[in-house]
């Protein structure tokens, strides 16, 4: 006969303290929450309205210029949080961002738990490394668009030698369009982890604060 679940004591007292005296600690400072919501908006803004542009969809018939005027004014708007965020950095010394050689090394591990072979994730600092890999690409890819979207704003007035570097208009349109298209591809991969492995990580993102366990001692 099957035997009912029965969890072990040690366990079980160690889950009770944890909800009962777990102190609340800050996680994710106001600055991290403001760059978080505001640059996820005016992503979302950009990667739609930049679709858009690339490939006018017929039965949106949407007016071309207000798709582009929303495309580059989103395009400050998230220049503006990710700025924020490297100042808030630099600020309080704040390299929780910037994976590290060891992050790198753990890398294979997270990825054996994530295919369920493994039963825990490796230790990790704030972010583990396959959130560091995707946050740290995300904000290259970023700039690097960023800085395209301003050559072919700029059509042959600025930055020519950096329209000449790429091979032109063509390439260039086709490079923006390979990085949109890797954000549509990760951003579901961060919610769908972000929502599921530790909720409380998702409320720290939205109030600032978790839940601490309690220490072992
Ligand atoms: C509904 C959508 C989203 C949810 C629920 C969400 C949730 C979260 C959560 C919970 C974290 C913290 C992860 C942790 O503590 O382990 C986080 C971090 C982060 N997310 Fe999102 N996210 C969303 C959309 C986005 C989008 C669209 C982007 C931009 C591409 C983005 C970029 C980031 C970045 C860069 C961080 C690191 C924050 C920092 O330390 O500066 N997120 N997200």
């Amino acid at each position: 006969m099957k035997q009912p679940f029965k969890m072990r004591k040690p366990v079980l007292i160690k889950l009770k303290r944890a909800s009962i005296k777990g102190e609340m600690v800050l996680f994710q400072p106001i600055w991290v929450r403001i760059f978080h919501w505001g640059f996820a908006a005016s992503l979302t803004v950009i990667l739609l309205t930049g679709l858009e542009l690339h490939k006018p969809a017929n039965f949106l018939i949407l007016n071309y210029g207000k798709v582009l005027t929303a495309h580059l004014v989103f395009g400050w708007f998230a220049l503006g949080f990710v700025a924020l965020r490297i100042a808030d950095a630099l600020i309080q010394r704040d390299n929780s961002l910037i994976p590290k050689i060891h992050d790198l090394k753990r890398l294979p591990k997270l990825m054996a738990y994530y295919f369920f072979l493994r039963p825990a994730p490796p230790p990790s600092r704030k972010y583990n490394s396959g959130q560091l890999l995707i946050y740290f690409s995300w904000f290259l890819l970023f700039l690097v668009a960023s800085l395209l979207g301003l050559v072919s704003y700029w059509q042959g007035k600025h930055l020519i030698w950096l329209w000449h570097l790429v091979g032109g208009f063509q390439v260039l349109r086709w490079i923006k369009f390979t990085i949109t298209i890797y954000f549509l591809a990760t951003i579901p991969v961060h919610i769908y982890l972000s929502s599921t492995e530790d909720i409380s990580r998702l409320q720290a993102m939205v109030t600032g604060y978790e839940r601490k366990p309690p220490n072992n001692s």
